[in-house]
């Protein structure tokens, strides 16, 4: 995003709260690191933050979101909820099925959500969301939702940019076969949040857990899973617990629960 697009941002929004307070820098470090700084400071809800690179983006697992400039969308949004500080990864779940609903309404079909963060056209990666927090005692004080999303890489430029990891990432460009209007995604992709954090706020988290499992892809599918310094192992995946933890039932008909790792179809 360059600062033309977040004028034009401002004028595409239609949310209540979600980015009416943005900071836009070319450069950052990382969209939420940067976003924390600004919520221990006491930023309000709905602040958002948007960097057209980052070099050095975070994701899950102390991964590197690769970042490069000029052509997708790196934004971080801060959450105030009152709720009990276990329950944040939901924020991640919410994440993901705005992302994908914003994703399918410019008209990509075979989108997939991939527990418990990644947002997947055609077996590949596309988006993910990076989830951060900051509590009082056992409540929320504040939780930043970091997304990123590959919006106009082409695959020329994922293969020459994202080293090891090109083989298993895709954009949307890469799909759709044409350039997306970066400053319309991020609005409409806000207001997708928006909702989704009503809803939550309304319905409570079942509705959003259940939103999320029939969205999911893996469901009742082989999953082989690995989780670091454990032997991998194969299993059916079931759903995913109250706190958002995956389970799966192995071949001998135990559950076992997956609270990080990587769990894929087989
Ligand atoms: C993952 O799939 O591992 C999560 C990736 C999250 C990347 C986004 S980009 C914007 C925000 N700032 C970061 O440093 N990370 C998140």
């Amino acid at each position: 995003m360059t600062s033309t697009m977040i004028r034009k941002l401002n004028g595409l929004l239609r949310t209540q709260s979600l980015g009416k307070v943005i900071h836009y820098q070319e450069e950052m470090g990382s969209t939420n690191t940067e976003l924390i700084g600004l919520g221990e400071k006491g930023a309000s809800e709905g602040t958002v933050v948007i960097a057209d690179k980052q070099t050095e983006g975070k994701g899950r697992l102390e991964r590197t979101w690769i970042s490069p400039a000029g052509a997708n969308l790196y934004i971080s949004i801060l959450f105030r909820p009152e709720i009990v500080a276990t329950d944040s990864p939901l924020f991640t779940f919410l994440a993901s099925i705005a992302l994908k609903e914003t994703i399918e309404r410019i008209g990509v079909t075979s989108t997939k959500i991939k527990w418990p963060n990644d947002i997947q056209i055609d077996g590949k990666k596309v988006a993910g969301v990076l989830t951060e927090m900051r509590s009082k005692r056992a409540m929320v004080d504040f939780i930043v939702v970091g997304i990123g999303i590959n919006i106009n890489m082409s695959r020329d430029s994922i293969d020459k940019e994202m080293g090891k990891v090109a083989r298993i990432a895709t954009s949307i460009k890469e799909n759709l076969g044409k350039d997306i209007d970066r400053a319309k995604f991020t609005a409409d992709l806000l207001l997708e949040l928006e909702k989704w954090y009503q809803i939550f706020r309304s319905k409570g988290k079942k509705a959003i857990l259940r939103e999320w499992t029939d969205e999911w892809g893996d469901l009742n599918k082989r999953v082989r899973v690995n989780v670091e310094g454990e032997p991998e192992f194969e299993a059916t995946a079931l759903g995913i617990d109250d706190e958002g933890y995956l389970l799966v039932k192995t071949d001998d008909g135990e559950i076992n629960k997956v609270i990080a790792g990587d769990v894929s179809a087989i």
